[in-house]
């Protein structure tokens, strides 16, 4: 990546509030839309030759080429050797998807046909447990089998009129016994999400489920379903072939809400709700298929990162939905774009000449406002910020509850933005009647150095169409940050050592092996551990 000339750019000292006095219209021209949406990032120090340099990265990269590749079914995941096609998990009615000469399509239509008998029998009752109808569903699963429905579910909870949906994770005991304990054993089913079927959290965690239920009346052999690319291994665990869901190894686990692994939102929303988050998903991908770069909206998303990481050299950013049901969506794009884009190695195997993706992290609105904006509008690091709001809310006697939070997240921005000055910080407090050495010192201490840049993304509201729009966008611009800085965003394989030395301590941790051969450290906290426990 040639950064050379934004760099250059990036040297010349522009404050945000100077580009909006010289061009009062640039929040039309620093934008981009598609559909419903509108996404600005006119409140950043970018201008228009910044923006141009930025736009010639994608050229440089041969984004076009990279993006085509990726939906016409091609190996872009190069490091595994697999396709990358969640998109075609949503393409409900486009044309055919070939990999390795073989149209996926039928077979993905086929079995979302079969989530959505599934999970409208459930719904309906037809299919139930051993004590009558499900009232409750756990779904089991980890990082990418879980973070994607938990965030739909939360997101999408004003359509929520399945049974109640619960998720656990976590390997903790804590996770899986506070969530059974409230539960009958006999009306509830539960989903075992896991792409290879081996995720030591996950076996270990619906191991327990299938203990509790047996012990408590229920029956697993019809009250369990599993979501999973290893047919074998749900078959091996005694999950009976027609509550399996399928789905092949071109569909990335943080990618793949989409799919069967979307079967939980399915069962809590409807097949319908959940068409229409397809459907925005697909929305989505039409138009980062069609539109100009400048028009692009996931495009100028990663641009806007790219410049403020690698040009500006901001190591994080924060995801600020002013929306309380996205609550969890910090967290899943925290894996989206961490697990994408957080590597040394470019997908040559040579060492990566830029820093990789930053550190992703966020609350919703106004929460964090009452936390750590303290930080982010005086600290001497700058955080851009991503806000997200919708134009009303699903709460038509709370408007007002509504128009506060809109306000609060554009004063955000604005203060950012323009920030205080020592000048007018001395004018507060000679209002206060502050005078001399007091004055300068408490005027100090209320100045915001301001310019400090954020964007924001307005929806009308967050239906399961605006819902498959956001992510689908999110998904996007990991991609072409992806593609601009040369890595494959779709392996991970920097979470199997720590995988590794687990399943080595674990005998260790039992009691049954020595610690021999450990880090002096290692061996200190597990002699502890054996110490204090009974
Ligand atoms: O921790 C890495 C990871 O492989 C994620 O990429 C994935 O989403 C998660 O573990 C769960 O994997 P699985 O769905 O195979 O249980």
């Amino acid at each position: 990546m040639q950064l050379d000339a934004l760099k250059a750019l990036a040297a010349a000292d522009r404050r945000i509030v100077d580009l909006f006095a010289k061009d009062a219209t640039r929040a039309g021209s620093f934008s981009a839309s598609t559909g419903d949406l509108l996404f600005d990032y006119s409140k950043t120090q970018i201008d228009e030759d910044v923006r141009a340099a930025l736009l010639q990265l994608c050229e440089d990269a041969g984004l076009a080429t990279r993006r085509d590749a990726m939906f016409a079914g091609k190996k872009i995941n190069e490091t595994e050797g697999r396709a990358v096609l969640h998109t075609a998990l949503r393409n409900l009615d486009g044309g055919p998807v070939d990999v390795d000469g073989q149209d996926v399509m039928p077979g993905v239509l086929d079995t979302l046909h079969r989530m959505r008998v599934f999970a409208e029998e459930v719904r309906g009752g037809a299919i139930a447990g051993a004590g009558g109808s499900f009232t409750d569903v756990v779904n089991i699963g980890i990082g990418g089998s879980d973070l994607g429905p938990v965030m739909a579910t939360h997101a999408l909870a004003t359509y929520h009129d399945g049974p109640r949906v619960h998720y656990v994770s976590n390997v903790d005991g804590a996770h899986i016994a506070d969530t059974l304990r409230p539960l009958d054993p006999a009306r509830t089913l539960v989903i075992v999400a896991s792409k290879t079927f081996t995720t030591i959290e996950t076996m270990t965690n619906a191991r327990t489920a299938r203990a509790w239920m047996s012990e408590g009346g229920g029956d697993p052999s019809r009250q369990f379903a599993a979501v999973s690319s290893a047919l074998d291994k749900t078959q091996a665990f005694g999950i009976p072939e027609a509550h399996v869901f399928g789905f092949a190894d071109w569909v990335g686990g943080r990618y793949s809400v989409w799919g069967p692994v979307g079967l939980p939102v399915m069962i809590a929303v409807g097949s319908n709700a959940f068409d229409a988050f397809l459907r925005g998903g697909q929305a989505m991908d039409l138009h980062f298929r069609s539109a100009d770069w400048v028009e692009n909206m996931p495009v100028m998303l990663a641009l806007v990162g790219i410049w403020h990481r690698q040009v500006l050299g901001c190591t994080s950013r924060a995801v600020l939905p002013y929306d309380q049901r996205l609550l969890r969506l910090p967290a899943y794009l925290q894996q989206l774009e961490m697990e994408s884009n957080g590597k040394s190695v470019a997908m040559d195997g040579s060492s990566l000449a830029v820093p990789s993706g930053p550190v992703v992290w966020g609350e919703p609105g106004t929460n964090g406002q009452h936390a750590f904006y303290q930080l982010i509008h005086q600290g001497t690091d700058v955080i851009p910020c991503e806000f997200m709001v919708a134009a009303e809310g699903h709460e038509p006697e709370l408007t007002h509850h509504h128009r506060l939070l809109l306000a609060n997240c554009l004063a955000q921005s604005e203060a950012l933005m323009r920030g205080r000055s020592l000048g007018e910080a001395r004018e507060l407090m000679a209002e206060k009647g502050l005078d001399g050495d007091e004055l300068d010192r408490q005027a100090r201490h209320r100045v915001f150095p301001g310019n400090r840049p954020s964007t924001t993304l307005i929806y009308p509201k967050l239906t399961p169409f605006v819902l498959g729009q956001i992510i689908a966008l999110y998904e996007h611009r990991v991609f072409v940050e992806g593609v601009l800085l040369g890595i494959n965003s779709f392996d991970q394989w920097g979470v199997e050592l720590g995988k590794e030395l687990a399943n080595s301590l674990g005998p260790v941790v039992d009691g049954v092996a020595s610690a021999d051969g450990k880090d002096g450290s290692t061996a200190a906290l597990v002699a502890y551990a054996l110490k204090h426990r009974n």
